[in-house]
């Protein structure tokens, strides 16, 4: 696909590795719509940004979605390309053993994860491809996934959010592609990101580096040129693009 012209609506572009797209994603000549939860950070965005539209959204409620969806629906008609990045990092095991006993995964934990890292990439596309069939318009879904999607021990409900997602890519690419519809994967690694050096103390990050060959973090700047090859490559389909400095061979 050629990027010019087209109109993105990137999940969760307010801080991050969603950023670092956002500006991939001008550089391109694309219109740039942003859903986010983060009020003030759309403020901020909107004044660095003039031409990037803006919208306030938790993706992980579908009533907030339909509205939303709805309203670009209305004013920009159908999208070329989604991006599902928002998300949260949450890293908690099944069951801690400590020295007071066992202590279960926390439930609403359980269910914020799914419904943030999941549920929203289920109700964002459900609404934007469909007005993409609608109006025969062809297009592109980018799932941003994790290399935990393989499971990673410390992570029940990110890994198994990150599952579910690349089993969707692959479910979609096969009952979408006929009305030429790609729907695509990006899995990172660990990134040099705010969210990674809060979810990571000093020594649990040093450890993840030395088990990444490259012995480093991967830059956003990576990650967001990844997402662009995907979207560019017309044959690039129902695959997971893992960009994790060989971290999982
Ligand atoms: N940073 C990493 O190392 C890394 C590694 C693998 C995968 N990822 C994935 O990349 C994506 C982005 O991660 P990041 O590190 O940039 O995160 P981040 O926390 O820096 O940014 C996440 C953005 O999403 C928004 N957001 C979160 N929940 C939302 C919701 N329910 N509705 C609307 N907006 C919401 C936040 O406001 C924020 O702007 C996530 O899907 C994450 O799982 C990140």
């Amino acid at each position: 696909m050629d990027l010019t012209g087209k109109r993105i609506i990137l999940t969760g572009g307010v801080r991050g590795l969603g950023r670092c797209m956002v500006e991939k994603l001008l550089a391109k000549q694309t219109l740039v719509t942003v859903f986010d939860m983060d009020k003030e950070g759309l403020q901020e965005l909107k004044a660095q940004q003039p031409s990037v539209n803006c919208v306030q959204c938790d993706v992980s409620k579908y009533e907030q979605v339909l509205a939303a969806t709805d309203r670009y629906h209305d004013e920009f008609g159908a999208a070329h390309v989604l991006i599902n990045n928002a998300g949260i990092l949450y890293s908690a095991p099944l069951l801690r053993i400590t020295g007071a006993g066992i202590e279960k995964h926390d439930l609403a934990m359980w269910d914020k994860v799914l419904a943030a890292d999941l549920s929203s990439v289920f109700y964002m596309t459900a609404n934007i491809a469909e007005k993409m069939i609608r109006t025969r318009t062809k297009g592109v879904i980018v799932n941003i996934s994790s290399v935990s999607a393989s499971g990673n021990a410390g992570q029940s409900a990110y890994s198994a959010a990150k599952a579910g997602v690349n089993a969707l890519t692959a479910t979609w690419a096969k009952e979408l592609g006929l009305m030429g519809i790609r729907v695509v994967a990006v899995a990172p690694g660990f990134t040099e990101t705010e969210s990674t050096r809060q979810a990571m103390s000093g020594t649990l990050l040093e450890e993840t580096i030395r088990k990444v060959p490259l012995k480093r973090l991967g830059k956003p700047a990576e990650i967001a040129d990844g997402v662009l090859s995907v979207i560019e490559n017309d044959f690039f389909n129902g695959k997971v693009f893992e960009l994790d400095g060989g971290l999982i061979i």
